[in-house]
C-alpha cells in the first residue's frame, strides 16, 4: 500500500519545518536604494545563515564587508523572536526559519484633503510604510501579548480574505476596536499596526494606503457640507479598493464622538444633519467591509456610552489600559536611553549604553549582582516606573522632559539622580490628577 507510506514521508518532511521556528526579519532599504526585493531577500538569508548567533528581537548591524548590503540596506530588525524565547528558551540560529521582509520607506509625508473653505480637513493619507511611522511598533510597550495578539488577528483575516474564504460559511471582518483611557497609545497603535502589516504583506499588497478620517470635521459648523464629505471621502476609498493590489487602512479615530452625535440627534437636541453624517458613515463602512483588501482600525476613549452600532461591528476588541509596572520601567527605561544616547544624561562610565537589564531579566536576577552601580540604577528605575502608576503612557514619555526642566543643576546629570528627581516629578503629577 502506497498511500500510507505517501503520507507518513509528507508528515515527516512536515514535522522537520514545524520544529523550526518562523521569526519575521525586517529590512529596510535606503533611501537612496534601487536595489531589486528579489536580490535582497536572498542576500539577507545567506547573512543570516552565516550569521550562527543566537535570535533575540531588535536591530542587528548591517555587515559592512558585504558591500551590496551595506550600499542598499539601512537597518535590519529580528521581530517577535522573544516569544519563540519564552517557549523553546535561547532561540538558536539552527532553530530558526527566518522570514525576510524587504521595504523601503515612503518619505511623501501625509497628503491632506481641503474642503471648499480651506479650513477643515476631512482625511489624511500616507503610502505606507511611511517614515513617519518607523520605529512606533516597537516604542509602544503594553502587557506581554497585546501587540502580538492584534498583529496575529490581522494577519489571519488578511489570509482568510488572500485564500478565498468562502464568508457565507466561515465569517470573519476586518474591523478592529481598540478602547481605553486616553494617551494610552490607541491612536499611535492603530498607525503602528498598519504599518507592521503593509511590511509583513508587501508582497501580497505592493502599494499600501493609510487613510485617517477625521471624525471631529464631519460635525463641522458646516453641516451641509458634512454629507458631501462623507461621500467624496468613501468615494476615494471605493476607488484605492477597487485596485487588487492596494492594500487600504481606514482609521476612524475616537468613535464616540460620532456615537454622541447620533445619539443627541436622535434625542432631538442636534440638527438632523448630524444623523445622516453618521448613518453615511456606518453605511460606508459596511459597503467597504465586502471588500477584500481594505481593513478598519477604530478607538474610542469610552467603553461605556459607546454606540452599539459601533462596537457591533467590530470583530476585535481590545482594551488598551494605562501601562503596567512592567510597561512603566520599559519605556522610562527607553526614555533613559535616549537621554544617554543624546548626551544629555551622563553615561555610566565603561558601560554600553544599550545594557540598561530590562524588566525581565531585573525581575528574573539575571543581573550580575557584582556590578553595583547598575544594580542601583535598576533599583532607582523600578522606583520611579512604581510612582509613576496610573499615569498615562503618553504622560510617561513627557515626564523626563519635565524632569530635566526642574533641575537645578541640569548640566550635572548622573542617570540614578535623575530617576530620583523623576520619581519626586512622578509624585507631583499624580497629584495633579483628576480623581
Ligand atoms: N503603552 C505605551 N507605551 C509607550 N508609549 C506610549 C504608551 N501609551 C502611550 N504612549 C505614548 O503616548 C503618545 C500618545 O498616545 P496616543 O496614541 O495619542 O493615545 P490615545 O490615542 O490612546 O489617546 C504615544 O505617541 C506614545 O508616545
Ligand atoms: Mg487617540
Amino acid at each position: 500500500m502506497s498511500v500510507p507510506m505517501e503520507v507518513s514521508s509528507v508528515h515527516g518532511s512536515d514535522a522537520a519545518a514545524e520544529d523550526k521556528v518562523l521569526v519575521p526579519v525586517e529590512v529596510c532599504l535606503k533611501s537612496s536604494s534601487a536595489a531589486r526585493v528579489d536580490d535582497v531577500r536572498p542576500a539577507v538569508e545567506r547573512m543570516l545563515e552565516k550569521r550562527s548567533l543566537s535570535y533575540t528581537d531588535g536591530p542587528i548591524r548591517v555587515p559592512t564587508e558585504d558591500a551590496f548590503l551595506a550600499e542598499n540596506v539601512q537597518s535590519i530588525r529580528i521581530c517577535e523572536a522573544d516569544e519563540g524565547t519564552q517557549e523553546h528558551g535561547v532561540l538558536l540560529f539552527w532553530q530558526v526559519k527566518p522570514v525576510v521582509h524587504v521595504f523601503q520607506l515612503s518619505e511623501e509625508g501625509p497628503c491632506e484633503e481641503l474642503t471648499t473653505d480651506g479650513q477643515l480637513s476631512s482625511f489624511h493619507e500616507w503610502t505606507l510604510p511611511a517614515k513617519e511611522f518607523d520605529g512606533m511598533w516597537e516604542s509602544l510597550i503594553y502587557e506581554p501579548g497585546l501587540k502580538k495578539r492584534l498583529l496575529r488577528y490581522a494577519q489571519s483575516a488578511l489570509l482568510f480574505t488572500e485564500k478565498g474564504v468562502d464568508p457565507f460559511l466561515v465569517s470573519w471582518n476586518r474591523i478592529i476596536l481598540l478602547h481605553g483611557p486616553p494617551g494610552t497609545g490607541k491612536t499611535s497603535l492603530c498607525k503602528a499596526l498598519a504599518q507592521k502589516l503593509s511590511i509583513r504583506f508587501n508582497s501580497r499588497y505592493p502599494q499600501c494606503q493609510l487613510i485617517e478620517v477625521n471624525a471631529h470635521s464631519l460635525f463641522s459648523k458646516w453641516f451641509s457640507e458634512s454629507g458631501k464629505l462623507v461621500a467624496r471621502l468613501f468615494q476615494k476609498i471605493q476607488e484605492m479598493v477597487e485596485e487588487d493590489n492596494n492594500l487600504v487602512f481606514v482609521l476612524i479615530d475616537e468613535v464616540e464622538s460620532l456615537a454622541a452625535a447620533r445619539k443627541s440627534a436622535l434625542s432631538g437636541s442636534e440638527p438632523s444633519d448630524s444623523i445622516r453624517v453618521v448613518n453615511a458613515l456606518l453605511t460606508q463602512m459596511d459597503k467597504l467591509k465586502s471588500s477584500p483588501n481594505v481593513v478598519i482600525l477604530t478607538t474610542s476613549n469610552i467603553t461605556a456610552a459607546i454606540d452599539i452600532a459601533f462596537v457591533d461591528r467590530a470583530d476585535i476588541k481590545a482594551y488598551v489600559g494605562p501601562p503596567t509596572l512592567h510597561a512603566r520601567y520599559e519605556i522610562l527605561r527607553s526614555c533613559l536611553l535616549e537621554l544617554m544616547r543624546t548626551g544629555i544624561v551622563s553615561n555610566i562610565k565603561e558601560l554600553d549604553m544599550f545594557s540598561i537589564p530590562s524588566y525581565a531579566s531585573v525581575q528574573g536576577r539575571v543581573m550580575p549582582v557584582q556590578d553595583l552601580e547598575m544594580a542601583d540604577l535598576c533599583n532607582a528605575l523600578v522606583e520611579a516606573a512604581d510612582a509613576c502608576e496610573g499615569l498615562s503612557g503618553r504622560s510617561l514619555r513627557k515626564l523626563p522632559f519635565l524632569t530635566h526642566a526642574s533641575l537645578a543643576e541640569p548640566q550635572w546629570c548622573n542617570p540614578v539622580k535623575f530617576l530620583q528627581k523623576m520619581t519626586d516629578t512622578a509624585k507631583r503629577e499624580r497629584s495633579e490628577l483628576p480623581d
